[in-house]
């Protein structure tokens, strides 16, 4: 690839947040979270319980939806607010075409119990993107491979470790071949021996350049996988540089006292 084309892609906007403010009741949690996501950038947001880490992914993916800001993912509006007004949305149908640029990972692997792995895997491609089964079995059966599963391929998700269930998770939302991957907390479930397996998958990922947004409280895999780390507190971003950068000479006291009580 040319140079040129190179550095075009790479500063291609892939998720561009603006102002987004969410509140569930009384209850402000999003307080004008501002954030750009470009092509094959892996992004870590730390921050303590209830700082609005997992709502602001999930206003991405539209399982929640936003008061006001903006959101515009590849370059197709979401969401858009007029100044200080409430956000609005486009149609169902340009919500569901957007979604799925996204696959989501969970904390909590949100498998079919009553499927296979390999079930679990075509199904969404199956139903969703009307694909064949004869088109989707081989596409399922590398990813697999990929994610080093190729043995479960008949098994049922309760037969596997929680590291398996979670590299299942992951091949399952490549299967619908999102350009962004959105993980909210991928490891926390897990015993420790078994995070090794699911974070090696995920840096995999990330040196294939995966567009990747990671909420995560692996202070490692910030620092060595992701290329820029983003610390929320209060409903707000408080603090984001480049990991080298943010974990050597971290600004805010609130960083300081988070990565203190981490490390
Ligand atoms: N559906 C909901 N209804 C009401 N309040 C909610 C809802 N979802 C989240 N909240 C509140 O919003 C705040 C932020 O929650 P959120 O789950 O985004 O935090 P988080 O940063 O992901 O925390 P954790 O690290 O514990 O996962 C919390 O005070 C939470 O109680
Ligand atoms: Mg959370």
């Amino acid at each position: 690839m040319p140079n040129t084309m190179r550095d075009t892609a790479k500063s291609e906007v892939m998720i561009s947040a603006q102002g987004i403010h969410k509140s569930f009741g009384h209850v402000s949690v999003l307080r004008g979270v501002s954030l750009t996501l470009t092509r094959g950038e892996v992004v870590a947001i730390i921050g303590p319980s209830g700082s609005g880490k997992s709502t602001f992914l999930r206003c991405l993916n539209h399982l929640e939806t936003i008061d006001r800001g903006t959101i515009v993912i590849e370059g197709e509006v979401l969401a858009h607010s007029e100044g200080e007004g409430k956000a609005q949305y486009v149609s169902e149908a340009e919500i569901r075409k957007i979604g799925r640029k996204m696959g989501m990972v969970f904390q909590s692997f949100n498998l079919f119990p009553h499927m296979t792995v390999l079930e679990n895997i075509i199904e969404a491609p199956l139903i969703v993107k009307g694909m064949k089964r004869e088109e989707i079995i081989p596409k399922a059966e590398k990813l697999l491979a990929k994610v080093g599963l190729s043995a479960k391929r008949d098994a049922y998700p309760n037969h596997l470790s929680g590291g398996q269930k979670q590299r299942v998770a992951i091949a399952r939302a490549l299967a619908m071949e999102p350009d962004i991957l959105l993980f909210d907390e991928p490891t926390s479930a897990l015993d420790p021996e078994l995070t090794g397996e699911v974070l090696r998958t995920m840096r995999e990922l990330a040196d294939e350049h995966m567009t990747m947004l990671v909420v995560t409280h692996e202070m490692g895999f910030a620092r060595e996988v992701a290329n820029r780390v983003i610390f929320m507190d209060g409903g707000d971003i408080v603090e984001q540089g480049p990991s080298e950068a943010f974990f050597a000479a971290p600004q805010h006291e609130r960083t300081k006292a988070f990565l203190h009580n981490m490390l």
